[in-house]
């Protein structure tokens, strides 16, 4: 018997890994992809705790989800995952009752368990352990699903930025042994995959029993079909020079880096627990350039910390201007309940977060646009990865990860193709195969 599922994702590129693994544990059982929850037998939410908005949307989408089960008479089975899962567990089966199943990040692979005992019971089951055996040791093999493909390779988190949930909803920071990962990377090259981008909350804080992320990629890069690996995303306190050396050595690792900062300013940095200030952030990002001329960064912001004056947020501006930022995300400091930054004093008012990250974003939308202007002319290695909008036409994956048009063959789908830059679009770069012998 075939039976549907239609997992719908939220937040982080984890959770884009995560609820890829939650199908592939699923399959065996019978589950097929569902294209939307009315098709569905089972849906399961991967959801997000990051910021106030991302937790709130689970409770509206529940609310769908609550008249379309009741709508039928075979049944839907309705799961929980994820971050919100982890923190309000107890409080998602208060409010919405009809909630079948409620699993923590970490715990995923007893899903078939959970299935069984929800249709079984008929009442509802939570699970938010975090179990002592890692979930990676009893997952069945990624099936990719596409060129490129996430790893997870670490998860967690120690640091405990004051602002942030992650390291109460995804516990403390554990490394997958290198062994299994290098393992995972070889089978999903066998299928086709030609780019990895190794996960973690602190990927570059990832280590093993011979050295940290360095040696972990050096390892990848001698699989042979494997042409492009990235990692994400890092902290700036774990980038050691070995791994900075790496970007120098090794070909295959994209010329672009998620390294986010949060603030300018040394009094936010400090308030936030960053554990660096704004001049190590500048020395790292000149030594990372000075090895790797063509890198370029990209960061996270919040603005409206607690206690962030006018005058914090113009370091932040003048931060901004020094390092020169590809891509970007930022986002209004949210409270969340638990983190020691909720409960401090001079909350910053609305209107005046809004007013700041709209000054942040003109800035970063500037620099972005100006970096893919300069992009023109340019020819670089785009990974086909897409059809594109019109018949003959394919979208892929610049190093910097803008997405690149191109008038091509089907058959050069999967495949990394030299291309020249010709044009900007708003959300795109238009490009054409490259003439021979021309530079990179
Ligand atoms: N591990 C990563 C970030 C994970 S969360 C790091 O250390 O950078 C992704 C982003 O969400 C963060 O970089 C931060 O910019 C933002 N964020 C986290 N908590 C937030 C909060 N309480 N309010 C607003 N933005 C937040
Ligand atoms: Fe959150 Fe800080 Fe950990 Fe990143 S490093 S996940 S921002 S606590
Ligand atoms: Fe959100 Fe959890 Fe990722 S809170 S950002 S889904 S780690």
């Amino acid at each position: 018997m075939t039976r549907k599922l239609f997992v719908k994702t939220y937040g982080c590129q984890m959770n884009v890994y995560d609820s890829a693994r939650m199908a592939d544990v699923l399959a065996p059982l019978g589950y097929g992809p569902a294209e939307r929850a009315e098709d569905a037998d089972m849906v399961i939410l991967n959801t997000c705790h990051i910021r106030e908005k991302a937790s709130e949307k689970v409770f509206s989408e529940l609310g769908r989800l609550k008249r379309l089960k009741t709508a039928r008479d075979d049944g839907m089975i309705i799961a929980v995952a994820g971050c919100v899962a982890q923190a309000e567990g107890e409080e998602i089966l208060r409010r919405a009752p009809f909630v079948d199943i409620v699993l923590g990040p970490q715990t995923y692979h007893r899903l078939p368990e959970m299935v069984a005992q929800a249709s079984r019971a008929g009442g509802s089951v939570l699970d938010t352990d975090f179990p002592a055996e890692p979930k990676f040791d009893h997952l069945p093999d990624a099936r990719a699903d596409g060129p490129a493909a996430f790893l997870s390779v670490q998860e967690g988190c120690d640091k405990f930025c004051t602002f942030c949930v992650v390291p109460y909803t995804r516990g403390a920071e554990y490394s997958r042994p290198r062994a299994a990962i290098l393992d995972e990377a070889r089978r999903l090259v066998d299928q086709g995959v030609v780019e990895i981008t190794l996960l973690g909350q602190n990927v570059n804080g990832w280590h093993g029993d011979q050295g940290g992320l360095a040696h972990l990629i050096r390892g990848l890069a001698g699989i042979d079909g494997l042409e492009r690996i990235r990692y994400t995303t890092s902290h700036p306190m774990d980038m050691d020079e070995a791994l900075i050396a790496v970007h120098a050595e090794v070909d295959k690792l994209m010329p672009f880096l998620h390294l986010p900062v949060q603030s300018g300013s040394d009094r936010i940095l400090a308030a936030m627990n960053r554990r660096h200030d704004r001049d190590d952030y500048l020395r790292l990002a000149e030594r990372l350039k000075a090895v790797r001329p063509d890198l370029a960064l990209s960061s996270d912001f919040i603005v409206g910390f607690p206690g962030e004056t006018d005058a914090d947020f113009a370091d932040t501006l003048a931060l901004v201007r020094e390092v020169g930022f590809v891509q970007t995300y930022s986002f209004k400091y949210s409270a969340r309940p638990g983190t020691p930054a909720a409960a401090m004093p001079d909350q910053v008012p609305e209107p005046v977060k809004e007013a700041r990250l709209a000054a942040l974003q003109a800035l970063l939308q500037a620099q972005t646009e100006t970096f893919n202007r300069a992009c023109v002319g340019r020819t670089m290695p785009v990974l086909l990865d897409r059809p594109g909008r019109h018949a003959g036409q394919m979208l892929g994956r610049s190093p910097y990860m803008q997405p690149v048009h191109v008038d091509a063959a089907a058959h050069l789908a999967g495949k990394v193709v030299r291309l020249t830059v010709t044009a900007v679009h708003p959300n795109s770069l238009a490009a054409v195969p490259a003439a021979e012998g021309s530079p990179r």
